[in-house]
């Protein structure tokens, strides 16, 4: 039985032949937001990303560099270690496909598979295509003049003895799986690709290569390793204990979403469900396909030279200004095309002019006309209840949007709190009310509103910008969005007052 306190998320783990881009950091970036936004909400979070560090296309690069595959991947890895630092990611784990507890979880599931049904794993001969940039076996028909389908490489001969999974054999059950849940597969769009996949007979798949070594060994027969794609799956269920602390495998297990790039939609939404039928284990209950990234217009290669390496980005734009553009630039599963100027123009109008600016004006207003302390709340002003009513609404669009992974939305419904608040500020003129003694009370509640909206602002926005939100918190004189959790965390009317408001530097200055 699943705990419903308990929410677990995943990334693709990452292939360590090159270095992390912002396709990496997109997905990353992305799970990191659900597992901040679930922690904001009281729940406790598995939150798993990991490297790929095993197959063919591994120990091609490494002795392309002359290492070994072992060399290679120790050394690639660290860069993804230090990039998930740099980007503020607050993974709960790290799985790398080399470790002994994988080794262990991929041994046991071979065997469950087995166990399950003999005839689900068999020995045969693989005489077909491989891609090994995609790590993926293709027939004749599929190539596209001779090359993958997919990355329009050139695919190799493979002629070998191999282990075969009977996939054919849970085509119908996962048909009626999909049927039944139509809400496995996100967003429509791929769940449309997946059922277009299926209308054609699937083929037994080939799990192990004999021709190379770098991989895990087929359990009882060490001329194969395990092919690249079934090791790595499995890794969702190694970090969760499998098989070593079943109890709390039982706890985590099923995985509440897999954020996936849409290439890799097919592994993720029809080979790892029939594995998982066949070892008669959980589905995940989400697998989420998001779009990719161009660059200034054209797709990212090492070969054009114009990879984006996010830590450069970071160095010039902030870690919050990029979690901030690349989740609010593009609907999450479609498309989008990164570029400078669309990132500067996020950062000088909605960052700086729209937040930062409301920010400053509101706590230097309070500095000047309140000495600073935050006036007390009266619960039946008619501002009061208009501004509470409206964050009941931008309440349950944000989280309506998060259970849809809809971060543009999420992040447009907090943006009406910070539209509302400006034009507020405007029609209501602090600076005029200000001047008139009598008015004293009304400007006591049109600067308790405004406050109270940011400190919601610092909570909504939280997962997406972690620092530019503690900062926020430590202006308005309120505790840190870090240290809050629970249910009711983004009610209104809970802004501490008579403290201090703190002016400090400005949130996003506006770049030229
Ligand atoms: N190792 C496999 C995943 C195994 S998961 C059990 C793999 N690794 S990868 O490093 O090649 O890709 C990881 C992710 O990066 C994929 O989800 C892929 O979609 C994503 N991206 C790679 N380039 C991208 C863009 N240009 N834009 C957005 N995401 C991109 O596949």
């Amino acid at each position: 039985m699943q705990n419903d306190k308990i929410y677990y998320i995943t990334t693709p783990i990452y292939y360590v032949n090159d270095v992390p881009h912002i396709g990496h950091a997109y997905t990353t970036i992305a799970a990191d937001v659900m597992a901040r936004y679930q922690r904001l909400l009281g729940k406790e979070v598995f939150f798993l990303t990991g490297t790929d560090e095993h197959g063919l296309k591994i120990e091609k690069t490494a002795i392309a560099k002359g290492l070994s595959a072992k060399e290679l991947v120790d050394d690639v890895v660290k860069r993804y270690i230090h990039l998930w630092k740099v980007l503020n990611i607050s993974n709960d784990d790290f799985i790398r496909t080399s470790e002994e507890r994988h080794h262990r979880a991929v041994h046991a599931f071979f065997k469950l598979v087995k166990e399950h049904g003999d005839e689900n794993i068999y020995l045969g001969h693989y005489e077909d295509w491989y891609c090994v940039p995609c790590e993926t076996f293709w027939t004749e028909a599929q190539l596209v003049d001779g090359n993958c389908p997919e990355c329009k490489r050139p695919a190799e001969r493979v002629k070998e003895e191999s282990y075969f999974f009977k996939m054919s054999a849970f085509q119908q059950r996962l048909l009626d799986y999909l049927a039944e849940h139509d809400q496995f597969v996100r967003p429509q769009s791929k769940l449309n690709e997946i059922l277009g996949f299926l209308r054609e007979d699937l083929r037994d798949l080939s799990i192990s290569r004999s021709s190379f070594s770098w991989g895990i060994p087929v359990p009882d027969d060490e001329r194969h390793v395990i092919y690249v794609w079934f090791d790595a799956l499995i890794n969702y269920l190694t970090a969760a204990g499998f098989p070593d602390d079943m109890e709390r495998f039982e706890k985590l297990w099923p995985a509440d979403v897999h954020l996936i790039g849409k290439d890799i939609l097919r592994f993720h939404a029809v080979y790892w469900p029939t594995f998982l039928f066949a070892a008669d284990l959980p589905l995940p209950r989400k697998v989420f396909a998001h779009g990719w990234w161009t660059v200034e217009g054209e797709k990212m290669s090492k070969s054009v030279g114009n990879v984006v390496d996010p830590e450069v980005v970071v160095g010039e734009f902030g870690v919050d200004a990029f979690r901030y553009f690349l989740l609010r630039e593009v609907p999450f599963g479609l498309d989008g095309d990164f570029s400078q100027s669309a990132l500067k123009g996020r950062i000088n109008s909605e960052l700086a002019n729209d937040l930062g600016n409301l920010l400053s004006r509101t706590v230097s207003m309070v500095k000047k006309y309140r000495q600073q302390i935050i006036p007390a709340a009266d619960c039946e002003n008619q501002h009061y209840k208009e501004f509470a009513a409206l964050n009941d609404e931008i309440k349950s669009e944000v989280a309506q949007a998060i259970d849809n992974l809809a971060f543009h939305k999420m992040l447009a419904a907090a943006w009406r709190l910070v539209e509302k608040c400006n034009r507020f500020i405007d029609e209501q003129a602090p600076w005029a009310l200000a001047k008139d003694e009598s008015k004293a009370a009304e400007l006591d509640q049109v600067l308790y509103c405004v406050l109270e909206s940011l400190r919601l602002l610092s909570l909504y926005l939280n997962p997406v910008m972690p620092e530019k939100t503690g900062q926020m918190a430590v202006q308005l004189g309120q505790r840190s969005p870090a240290v809050q959790s629970g249910p009711e965390v983004f009610t209104w009317g809970r802004l501490e007052t008579g403290v201090e408001v703190v002016k400090g530097e400005s949130l996003f200055p506006r770049l030229d």
